[in-house]
C-alpha cells in the first residue's frame, strides 16, 4: 500500500499541509508528494534555509522542555500545535528527565491526532486531543486535558511554532491571554515564532517577505511578526534570561558563536514565568 492509499477518509493529500510539510522538513515519513513538492518549490524560489529552521525549532523545544522539567521542576505540560509524533517529542524529552511527567498534546490536524493516538495507546502519562487553539476555552475544559493536568499546580504551556499559523484577524494575542489566565502562579509559557527581521537587514527582510507570500499562497498560513508583537504574547509574565532571542541563543547546550543564517534572524523564542 502506498502512503497515499493509507490515508484516512476525508483527508486531502493533494495539497500541502502545515503539519506534514514540517514533518517532511524534519525527515519524517508522514508526508505526501504535495508536501515535498511544495518544499522543493519554496526552497528554490525563496531560501534554502527551511530545513535548518525546523531543526533549530526542535533543538529549542528540547532545551526548553529539559529546562522546564529539570531545573524548573514542572511535571505537567500542555503542548498546543504539537505536530506529528517525530523523534524527540515533548513527552519523550520530558519523561527522560522525569518519567512521571504528564503531557497533553493538542493539534487540529486529524492525521497528527490519529498517528499520535496510535503511539500513545498504552500511555497513562501522555495523551492527545483534537483541538483548535483558536478556541482555547474548549481546550481548557476538555476532559482529557483536565484528567491529566491539574490546574491547581504549575503547568508548562508550550506554544511552539504555532502562533505564527494564526492570522492577525484571529487574534493570537487574545488567544495567548486566555491560555495564560487559566494557568496558576508558577506556570511557564514557552513560545517560538517566525520573526520579521528589521530594516537593518534589508536582504534577509526582503527574502522573508517573499517566503511569507509563498506560504500564504500555498499553505494559507504563516506570519512573520515583529519582536514587539511576539513579546506581547507573554503578557505580564516574567521573561527569563536571555529574553526573546534567536532560537540558537536560548540557553544553548554548547557555548560558542551561532551561525548567522536566515533562520537566526527569522525565528525567535523565549520562556516566561507567571509570578
Ligand atoms: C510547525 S508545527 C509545530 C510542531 C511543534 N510544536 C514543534 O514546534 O516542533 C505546527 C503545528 O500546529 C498545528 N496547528 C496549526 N494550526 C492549528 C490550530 N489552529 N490549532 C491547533 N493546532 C494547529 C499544525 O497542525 C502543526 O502540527
Amino acid at each position: 500500500m502506498t502512503p497515499e492509499q493509507s490515508v484516512p477518509a476525508g483527508i486531502d493529500v493533494s495539497k500541502p499541509n502545515v503539519a506534514r510539510v514540517y514533518d517532511a522538513l524534519l525527515g519524517g515519513k508522514d508526508n505526501f508528494a504535495a508536501d515535498r513538492e511544495f518544499i522543493a518549490m519554496a526552497m528554490a524560489q525563496t531560501t534554502p534555509d527551511a530545513p535548518l529552521a525546523v531543526r533549530a525549532n526542535r533543538a529549542f523545544l528540547r532545551r526548553v522542555v529539559r529546562f522546564l522539567v529539570g531545573q524548573a521542576g514542572i511535571d505537567q505540560l500542555l503542548d498546543i500545535g504539537s505536530g506529528l509524533p517525530t523523534q524527540g517529542n515533548v513527552s519523550e524529552v520530558a519523561q527522560e528527565v522525569n518519567p512521571r511527567a504528564k503531557v497533553v498534546y493538542v493539534d487540529n490536524d486529524p492525521v497528527v491526532c490519529l498517528h499520535s493516538k496510535a503511539l500513545l495507546v498504552d500511555s497513562t502519562t501522555t495523551d492527545i486531543i483534537t483541538g483548535d487553539i483558536r478556541r482555547p476555552e474548549e481546550i481548557l475544559r476538555d476532559p482529557t486535558v483536565r484528567g491529566l493536568i491539574d490546574f491547581g499546580r504549575p503547568v508548562g504551556l508550550l506554544l511552539l511554532a504555532i502562533l505564527h499559523h494564526i492570522a492577525d484577524s484571529e487574534d493570537p494575542a487574545g488567544i495567548a491571554a486566555v491560555l495564560r489566565d487559566a494557568m496558576p502562579s508558577g506556570s511557564y509559557l514557552a513560545i517560538s515564532s517566525f520573526r520579521m527581521p528589521g530594516p537593518e537587514l534589508p536582504e534577509i527582510r526582503e527574502r522573508t517577505i517573499r517566503v511569507e507570500k509563498v506560504l500564504a499562497e500555498n499553505l494559507g498560513t504563516g506570519r512573520w511578526r515583529e519582536d514587539e508583537e511576539i513579546l506581547r504574547w507573554f503578557g505580564d509574565w516574567e521573561l527569563l534570561d536571555p529574553g526573546l532571542v534567536p532560537l540558537a541563543e536560548w540557553r544553548p547546550f554548547v557555548q560558542g558563536p551561532a551561525r548567522k543564517n536566515d533562520t537566526y534572524y527569522t525565528l525567535s523564542g523565549g520562556v516566561a514565568r507567571k509570578p
